[in-house]
């Protein structure tokens, strides 16, 4: 069984709070996803394996840890997942990126794949999926079932988002219980419009500022 963690370090729920506000603009919404997606790379990739390796200071010969894993693949998924990216590669610069492209239909909310675009080698990486929302989880399982379909296997992935429901929560983890996931927060419900309440209203709209 993968992890399930809520990411409650008191900078990221600060963060977070900030930006629930509803009177939080376009440019401040942005700029604390990215700071978010940050500490959250911090904390998604605390477990990553290490190996000894010699080096040289100016004082002499020593023993120390560097990264020893699969490299990193960061798939966003489109839109709202955009707005994460930026925030991990200043941690991970080298990470490739892939693009999962998915909307979800407002009356059935159901999701709808429009894109898919990956990293040719992303079944020898470590993967981190990312969309700020986890609602009924639709679109993140759909997800990972693109990339599985693709060759990936979910024991090398891992879901980063912001704010989660329960029902997605249990949707997404009874379909993936391999999947390591994470969110800073656990909200209450959905709404019947399918919305997280009480969320911080439309991800993909607030970040790139369409409604
Ligand atoms: C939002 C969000 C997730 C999805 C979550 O995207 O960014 O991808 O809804 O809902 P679910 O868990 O019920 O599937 P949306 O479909 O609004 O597309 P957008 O990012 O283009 O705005
Ligand atoms: N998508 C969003 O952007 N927000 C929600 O609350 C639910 C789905």
């Amino acid at each position: 069984m993968g992890k399930f963690e809520v990411l409650d370090h008191p900078l990221i729920q600060h963060k977070l709070t900030m930006i629930r506000d509803k009177h939080v603009g376009t440019k401040f919404f942005r700029e604390t996803v990215r700071e978010i997606a940050t500490l959250m790379a911090y904390e998604v990739s605390r477990d990553m394996p290490v190996k000894d390796v010699e080096i040289e200071t100016p004082m002499g010969k020593t023993t120390q840890k560097e990264l020893a894993g699969k490299k990193v693949a960061i798939v966003p998924i489109l839109r709202a997942g955009l707005g994460m990216v930026d925030g991990i590669t200043d941690l991970i610069p080298a990470a490739k990126i892939g693009f999962i492209g998915m909307y979800r239909d407002e009356e059935t909310l159901q999701p709808h794949e429009y894109f898919v675009k990956l990293p040719n080698d992303i079944t020898e990486r470590q993967i981190f999926i990312v969309d700020p929302m986890l609602a009924t989880g639709g679109s993140a399982i759909d997800a990972v079932g693109a990339l599985v379909k693709r060759g990936c296997e979910p024991k090398n992935m891992k879901f980063a988002c912001l704010v989660s429901a329960p029902e997605g929560v249990k949707a997404f983890r009874d379909a993936y219980p391999d999947v390591d996931l994470y969110t800073c927060a656990l909200d209450d419900h959905l709404n019947k419009d399918g919305y997280i309440v009480p969320g911080l209203g439309d991800a993909g709209d607030r970040l790139f500022g369409t409604k």
